[in-house]
């Protein structure tokens, strides 16, 4: 059954989704999820304009739909006008889990201090962890890396599939349990 784990992969971008320039988001959160992953996954990958709504749905079928444990979102979590993911992730999600916004703010602060204008959040909706990464492609190694740790046993406890990590790479945390490597 571990090969129909899916991961859901959306960009949220009104210039990459009209093709104004190529997405390096979306490629650089599945490369790292190559990175780290032992398990096998298949990527479902969309590309979306700085739309609430748009944005609300395509959380909702890549969580309902396709079945995706993890959903991972790129871009519109700054103040600009436009940027309204955080929101639109508050409106599907059923538990709100403000640790991951909480962490990731906090290693990117001592990259940047701009991090504080990220208003990414994360949360739960049925069986998927939905958490919003900023725009940048440096900061989705920078947030990754902070949160991964605790993804796999999040993703347990909601009743999700059993993630495997490279250990060399990520150590996946799990309470009662020895580390592997
Ligand atoms: N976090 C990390 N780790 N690295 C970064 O380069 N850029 C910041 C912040 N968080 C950044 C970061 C900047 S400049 C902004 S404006 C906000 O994320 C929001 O980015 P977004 O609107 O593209 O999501």
């Amino acid at each position: 059954m571990s090969a129909q784990i899916r991961i859901g992969i959306v960009t949220v971008s009104d210039r990459a989704s009209a093709g104004i320039y190529a997405d390096e988001g979306g490629p650089a959160i599945e490369a790292y999820f190559v990175k780290v992953l032992t398990t096998p996954w298949t990527p479902v990958a969309r590309i979306i304009p700085d739309d609430r709504k748009g944005i609300a749905e395509t959380l909702i079928a890549l969580a309902d739909d396709e079945g995706c444990c993890l959903i991972v979102t790129t871009g519109g979590t700054g103040p600009a006008p436009r940027d309204v993911t955080p929101e639109a992730t508050v409106d599907v999600i059923e538990k709100p889990m403000p640790g991951f916004g909480e962490l990731m703010r906090q290693v990117s602060l001592a990259k940047v201090p701009t991090a504080i204008l990220s208003r990414q959040t994360a949360g739960i909706r049925g069986r998927s962890l939905i958490v919003n990464l900023p725009g940048r492609p440096r900061a989705i190694t920078e947030c990754l890396d902070a949160v991964m740790p605790a993804i796999p046993y999040c993703i347990d406890l909601i009743e999700g599939p059993f993630l495997e990590t490279d250990p060399a790479v990520i150590v996946a945390f799990r309470p009662g349990q020895k580390p592997k490597g």
